[in-house]
Protein backbone atom coordinates (compact mmCIF):
# COMPACT_ATOMS: atom_id res chain seq x y z
CA UNK A 1 0.00 0.00 0.00
CA UNK A 2 1.01 3.75 -0.64
CA UNK A 3 2.38 5.82 2.26
CA UNK A 4 -0.22 8.16 3.67
CA UNK A 5 2.36 11.30 4.98
CA UNK A 6 -0.47 14.10 5.99
CA UNK A 7 -0.88 17.21 7.46
CA UNK A 8 -3.72 19.37 9.13
CA UNK A 9 -3.55 22.98 8.66
CA UNK A 10 -6.06 25.25 10.10
CA UNK A 11 -6.74 27.85 12.85
CA UNK A 12 -7.13 26.95 16.09
CA UNK A 13 -9.95 25.03 16.96
CA UNK A 14 -10.66 24.49 13.76
CA UNK A 15 -10.35 20.48 14.49
CA UNK A 16 -7.77 19.53 13.85
CA UNK A 17 -6.99 17.36 17.07
CA UNK A 18 -10.81 16.36 16.57
CA UNK A 19 -10.32 15.02 13.25
CA UNK A 20 -6.68 13.19 13.98
CA UNK A 21 -8.36 10.89 17.35
CA UNK A 22 -10.44 9.87 14.67
CA UNK A 23 -7.84 9.24 11.54
CA UNK A 24 -5.26 7.40 14.10
CA UNK A 25 -8.02 5.01 14.75
CA UNK A 26 -9.09 5.06 11.24
CA UNK A 27 -5.53 4.56 9.57
CA UNK A 28 -3.45 3.81 12.18
CA UNK A 29 -0.89 6.33 11.30
CA UNK A 30 1.77 7.37 13.76
CA UNK A 31 0.22 11.12 14.88
CA UNK A 32 2.79 13.76 16.22
CA UNK A 33 0.85 16.84 17.74
CA UNK A 34 3.31 19.29 18.15
CA UNK A 35 0.86 21.34 20.86
CA UNK A 36 0.60 17.79 22.37
CA UNK A 37 4.52 17.22 22.48
CA UNK A 38 5.11 20.79 23.43
CA UNK A 39 3.06 20.64 26.41
CA UNK A 40 4.03 17.78 27.41
CA UNK A 41 7.51 18.58 27.09
CA UNK A 42 5.87 21.84 29.54
CA UNK A 43 4.22 19.64 31.94
CA UNK A 44 7.21 17.95 32.17
CA UNK A 45 9.74 20.81 32.94
CA UNK A 46 12.57 19.57 30.03
CA UNK A 47 14.66 21.62 28.06
CA UNK A 48 12.16 21.82 25.17
CA UNK A 49 9.31 22.32 27.15
CA UNK A 50 11.56 25.53 29.01
CA UNK A 51 12.18 27.30 25.85
CA UNK A 52 8.61 26.47 24.15
CA UNK A 53 6.76 27.93 27.15
CA UNK A 54 6.78 31.66 27.44
CA UNK A 55 5.76 31.98 23.76
CA UNK A 56 2.92 29.23 24.18
CA UNK A 57 1.28 31.40 27.27
CA UNK A 58 1.57 34.61 25.09
CA UNK A 59 -0.33 32.82 22.09
CA UNK A 60 3.00 33.03 20.18
CA UNK A 61 4.74 29.79 18.17
CA UNK A 62 7.90 28.88 19.15
CA UNK A 63 11.10 29.38 16.96
CA UNK A 64 11.32 27.59 13.90
CA UNK A 65 14.96 25.78 14.81
CA UNK A 66 13.19 24.62 18.06
CA UNK A 67 9.91 22.99 16.54
CA UNK A 68 11.85 21.26 13.22
CA UNK A 69 13.74 19.79 15.93
CA UNK A 70 11.13 17.76 17.25
CA UNK A 71 9.61 16.88 13.95
CA UNK A 72 13.42 15.58 12.52
CA UNK A 73 14.03 13.32 15.49
CA UNK A 74 10.33 11.96 14.35
CA UNK A 75 11.07 11.05 11.39
CA UNK A 76 14.49 9.97 11.72
CA UNK A 77 13.32 7.51 14.63
CA UNK A 78 11.90 5.27 11.84
CA UNK A 79 8.43 4.84 13.01
CA UNK A 80 7.06 6.70 10.59
CA UNK A 81 8.87 5.38 7.79
CA UNK A 82 4.81 4.16 6.30
CA UNK A 83 3.11 7.30 6.68
CA UNK A 84 2.27 9.84 9.78
CA UNK A 85 0.20 12.25 10.38
CA UNK A 86 1.52 15.92 11.59
CA UNK A 87 -1.16 18.27 13.34
CA UNK A 88 0.12 21.48 13.90
CA UNK A 89 3.18 21.41 11.80
CA UNK A 90 4.45 22.94 9.40
CA UNK A 91 2.97 25.98 10.72
CA UNK A 92 5.34 28.60 8.77
CA UNK A 93 6.75 28.89 5.36
CA UNK A 94 10.26 27.84 6.91
CA UNK A 95 8.68 24.53 8.27
CA UNK A 96 7.34 23.67 5.32
CA UNK A 97 10.77 23.92 3.86
CA UNK A 98 12.35 22.05 6.27
CA UNK A 99 9.56 19.00 6.20
CA UNK A 100 9.81 19.33 2.23
CA UNK A 101 13.76 18.56 2.64
CA UNK A 102 13.64 16.64 5.14
CA UNK A 103 10.89 14.58 2.99
CA UNK A 104 12.94 14.61 -0.24
CA UNK A 105 16.42 13.39 1.98
CA UNK A 106 14.00 10.05 2.04
CA UNK A 107 12.57 10.05 -1.25
CA UNK A 108 9.38 10.55 0.49
CA UNK A 109 6.93 13.30 -0.36
CA UNK A 110 4.14 14.32 1.24
CA UNK A 111 0.35 12.99 0.07
CA UNK A 112 -2.13 16.05 0.99
CA UNK A 113 -2.25 19.11 3.29
CA UNK A 114 -5.81 18.98 4.53
CA UNK A 115 -7.06 22.10 5.59
CA UNK A 116 -9.72 22.75 8.16
CA UNK A 117 -11.51 25.29 7.57
CA UNK A 118 -13.33 28.11 10.38
CA UNK A 119 -14.24 31.21 10.70
CA UNK A 120 -12.35 33.22 13.45
CA UNK A 121 -16.08 33.96 15.67
CA UNK A 122 -16.37 30.35 15.76
CA UNK A 123 -13.37 29.53 16.71
CA UNK A 124 -13.69 31.75 19.85
CA UNK A 125 -16.89 30.19 20.66
CA UNK A 126 -15.14 26.80 20.77
CA UNK A 127 -11.92 27.25 22.32
CA UNK A 128 -14.52 29.32 25.13
CA UNK A 129 -16.15 25.94 25.48
CA UNK A 130 -13.15 23.45 25.27
CA UNK A 131 -11.73 21.01 27.77
CA UNK A 132 -9.41 18.27 27.63
CA UNK A 133 -8.06 15.66 29.83
CA UNK A 134 -5.27 15.85 31.43
CA UNK A 135 -3.84 12.02 30.76
CA UNK A 136 -3.97 12.25 27.14
CA UNK A 137 -5.86 15.36 25.98
CA UNK A 138 -8.81 14.40 24.44
CA UNK A 139 -10.99 16.80 23.35
CA UNK A 140 -14.47 17.79 24.31
CA UNK A 141 -16.69 20.72 24.18
CA UNK A 142 -19.51 21.43 27.43
CA UNK A 143 -21.84 22.37 25.02
CA UNK A 144 -21.22 21.06 21.63
CA UNK A 145 -18.86 17.82 22.35
CA UNK A 146 -19.63 17.16 25.91
CA UNK A 147 -18.78 14.43 27.67
CA UNK A 148 -20.92 11.18 29.07
CA UNK A 149 -20.04 12.45 32.83
CA UNK A 150 -19.14 16.01 33.08
CA UNK A 151 -15.87 17.32 33.93
CA UNK A 152 -14.48 13.15 32.75
CA UNK A 153 -12.97 11.65 29.89
CA UNK A 154 -15.07 9.31 28.74
CA UNK A 155 -11.96 7.43 27.10
CA UNK A 156 -9.64 7.26 30.22
CA UNK A 157 -11.36 8.39 33.07
CA UNK A 158 -9.37 11.30 33.60
CA UNK A 159 -10.15 15.06 34.47
CA UNK A 160 -11.23 17.22 32.28
CA UNK A 161 -9.34 20.89 32.48
CA UNK A 162 -8.97 24.34 30.66
CA UNK A 163 -5.98 24.42 28.69
CA UNK A 164 -3.69 27.92 29.91
CA UNK A 165 -3.97 29.41 26.06
CA UNK A 166 -7.70 28.92 25.75
CA UNK A 167 -8.02 32.65 27.71
CA UNK A 168 -9.78 35.27 25.52
CA UNK A 169 -6.94 37.40 24.45
CA UNK A 170 -4.63 34.50 23.65
CA UNK A 171 -7.00 33.07 21.76
CA UNK A 172 -7.37 36.31 19.80
CA UNK A 173 -3.44 36.53 19.86
CA UNK A 174 -2.96 32.78 18.56
CA UNK A 175 -5.75 34.04 15.32
CA UNK A 176 -3.37 36.88 14.56
CA UNK A 177 -0.68 34.72 14.39
CA UNK A 178 -2.51 32.36 12.15
CA UNK A 179 -3.48 34.59 9.95
CA UNK A 180 0.22 36.34 9.67
CA UNK A 181 2.16 33.10 9.70
CA UNK A 182 0.44 30.25 9.06
CA UNK A 183 -2.31 30.73 6.23
CA UNK A 184 0.01 31.71 3.41
CA UNK A 185 1.10 27.66 3.68
CA UNK A 186 -2.49 27.65 2.09
CA UNK A 187 -1.04 29.49 -0.95
CA UNK A 188 2.10 27.19 -0.65
CA UNK A 189 0.40 23.76 -0.86
CA UNK A 190 -2.33 24.89 -3.24
CA UNK A 191 0.96 25.68 -5.41
CA UNK A 192 1.99 22.29 -4.79
CA UNK A 193 -1.53 20.43 -5.78
CA UNK A 194 -1.47 19.49 -2.11
CA UNK A 195 -4.01 21.54 -0.66
CA UNK A 196 -7.46 19.82 0.39
CA UNK A 197 -10.19 21.78 1.54
CA UNK A 198 -12.97 20.89 4.35
CA UNK A 199 -15.75 23.29 5.78
CA UNK A 200 -15.11 22.60 9.19
CA UNK A 201 -18.29 24.16 10.65
CA UNK A 202 -19.88 20.92 9.76
CA UNK A 203 -20.64 18.38 12.65
CA UNK A 204 -17.50 16.50 13.46
CA UNK A 205 -19.17 12.89 12.00
CA UNK A 206 -19.37 15.12 8.37
CA UNK A 207 -16.17 16.48 8.13
CA UNK A 208 -14.64 13.13 8.74
CA UNK A 209 -16.16 11.67 6.35
CA UNK A 210 -14.98 13.90 3.90
CA UNK A 211 -11.70 13.50 4.73
CA UNK A 212 -12.24 9.62 4.40
CA UNK A 213 -13.50 9.82 0.80
CA UNK A 214 -10.36 12.45 0.11
CA UNK A 215 -8.23 10.20 1.28
CA UNK A 216 -9.64 7.02 -0.27
CA UNK A 217 -10.06 8.96 -4.00
CA UNK A 218 -6.10 9.82 -3.51
CA UNK A 219 -5.13 6.19 -2.64
CA UNK A 220 -6.72 5.18 -5.67
CA UNK A 221 -5.10 7.73 -7.81
CA UNK A 222 -2.19 6.56 -6.45
CA UNK A 223 -2.70 2.98 -7.63
CA UNK A 224 -3.62 4.17 -10.96
P1 LIG B 1 -1.77 23.59 19.18
O1 LIG B 1 -2.05 22.71 20.31
O2 LIG B 1 -1.39 22.99 17.87
O3 LIG B 1 -3.01 24.58 19.03
P2 LIG B 1 -3.83 25.10 17.76
O4 LIG B 1 -3.29 24.91 16.40
O5 LIG B 1 -4.07 26.50 18.16
O6 LIG B 1 -4.99 24.16 17.65
P3 LIG B 1 -5.96 23.76 18.76
O7 LIG B 1 -5.45 22.56 19.49
O8 LIG B 1 -6.33 24.95 19.61
O9 LIG B 1 -7.27 23.44 17.90
P4 LIG B 1 -7.71 22.21 16.99
O10 LIG B 1 -7.83 22.67 15.57
O11 LIG B 1 -6.89 20.99 17.25
O12 LIG B 1 -9.19 22.04 17.53
P5 LIG B 1 -9.85 20.90 18.43
O13 LIG B 1 -10.00 19.63 17.65
O14 LIG B 1 -9.18 20.83 19.76
O15 LIG B 1 -0.60 24.63 19.55
C1 LIG B 1 -0.56 25.29 20.79
C2 LIG B 1 0.67 26.20 20.86
O16 LIG B 1 1.88 25.42 20.72
C3 LIG B 1 0.78 27.25 19.73
O17 LIG B 1 0.04 28.42 20.03
C4 LIG B 1 2.32 27.49 19.69
O18 LIG B 1 2.73 28.33 20.74
C5 LIG B 1 2.87 26.11 19.95
N1 LIG B 1 3.12 25.36 18.69
C6 LIG B 1 2.49 24.20 18.31
N2 LIG B 1 2.94 23.79 17.11
C7 LIG B 1 3.88 24.71 16.71
C8 LIG B 1 4.69 24.85 15.55
N3 LIG B 1 4.64 23.97 14.53
N4 LIG B 1 5.52 25.91 15.48
C9 LIG B 1 5.61 26.81 16.48
N5 LIG B 1 4.86 26.74 17.61
C10 LIG B 1 3.99 25.69 17.73
O19 LIG B 1 -11.33 21.51 18.59
C11 LIG B 1 -11.57 22.72 19.30
C12 LIG B 1 -12.92 22.64 20.05
O20 LIG B 1 -13.98 22.60 19.10
C13 LIG B 1 -13.09 21.37 20.90
O21 LIG B 1 -13.77 21.70 22.07
C14 LIG B 1 -13.92 20.42 20.02
O22 LIG B 1 -14.72 19.54 20.79
C15 LIG B 1 -14.75 21.39 19.20
N6 LIG B 1 -14.97 20.93 17.83
C16 LIG B 1 -14.06 20.35 17.00
N7 LIG B 1 -14.60 20.09 15.80
C17 LIG B 1 -15.88 20.56 15.85
C18 LIG B 1 -16.94 20.62 14.90
N8 LIG B 1 -16.81 20.14 13.65
N9 LIG B 1 -18.12 21.18 15.30
C19 LIG B 1 -18.26 21.66 16.57
N10 LIG B 1 -17.30 21.63 17.52
C20 LIG B 1 -16.11 21.09 17.15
Amino acid sequence: MTERNLVLLGPPGAGKGTQAERLVADFDLPYYSTGIILREAVEQGSELGKQAKDYMDRGDLVPDDVICKVIAERLDSGEADDGFLLDGFPRTVGQAEMLDGALDARDRSLTAALLIEAPDEEVVRRLSGRRTCVKNQHVYHVELDPPKNEGVCDQDGSRLVQRDDDRPETVRKRLSVYHDQTAPLIDWYGEKALLRRFDGTRTPEEVHSRIRATLATLALEAEI
